[in-house]
């Protein structure tokens, strides 16, 4: 188990960070629309990290990660994998809602990267999970298509990476779940627990 005083100082960074991150405008249209900037959520002691794309217009206006739509199925499928959003920390690539909620475009997932990169830094995860091609593709700077990345392992610094489809991808193709749920089963046995 991690020292009190190394989550209590870990704890610190990431709510610095977080404040730094609510007045960030390096992305003037996104800084312009946003309610609110959505950092992330969860455990500082998190051993999996899910790595979603952006806000939406719920996340926008609560300021949580994955609370709307897309956001009960993550939470369905965490709980699945018979882990709780509290023990998990759940992270964007991007902290601002996109207007209409358009992809991400390379120079906000560039102006981003930093952010992301240090909160990753401070809870050092064993395992990332990737939602998305946006995710995927930002973390382990490829272009390589969300289905090709899926189903194996993948590195980042010291973390070992599992890509699956985004939560948003599964409320349109439900068919895709299957896959998922197999992605899910490869991340879990990596902690011994067979689903
Ligand atoms: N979709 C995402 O990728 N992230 C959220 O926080 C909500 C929806």
């Amino acid at each position: 188990p991690l020292d009190a005083a190394v989550l209590a100082t870990r704890q610190q960074q990431l709510q610095t960070l977080g404040t730094e991150v609510a007045s960030c405008r390096r992305c003037e249209e996104l800084a312009c629309g946003r309610r609110q900037t959505v950092f992330g959520a969860g455990s500082p002691a998190a051993k999996i990290c899910f790595f979603g794309e952006a806000p939406g217009a719920d996340e926008d206006a609560t300021g949580e990660p994955f609370v709307g739509k897309a956001g009960q199925l993550l939470t369905k499928i965490i709980e699945a994998c018979h882990l709780s959003r509290e023990e998990v920390y759940i992270l964007n690539v991007l902290k601002c809602r996109p207007p209409g909620n358009r992809k991400p475009l390379p120079d906000e997932v560039a102006n981003c990267r930093d952010y992301f990169q240090q909160q990753l830094a401070l809870i050092a995860p064993e395992v990332i999970c990737c939602l998305g091609a946006t995710s995927a593709q930002a973390l382990l700077d490829t272009t390589e298509s969300i289905g090709k990345l899926r189903g194996r392992w993948h590195r980042f610094g010291n973390a070992a990476v599992i890509c699956t489809y985004h939560p948003s991808y599964l409320l349109r193709n439900p068919a895709a779940k299957r896959d998922v749920w197999d992605d899910m089963k490869t991340m879990m046995r990596h902690f011994g627990c067979e689903l």
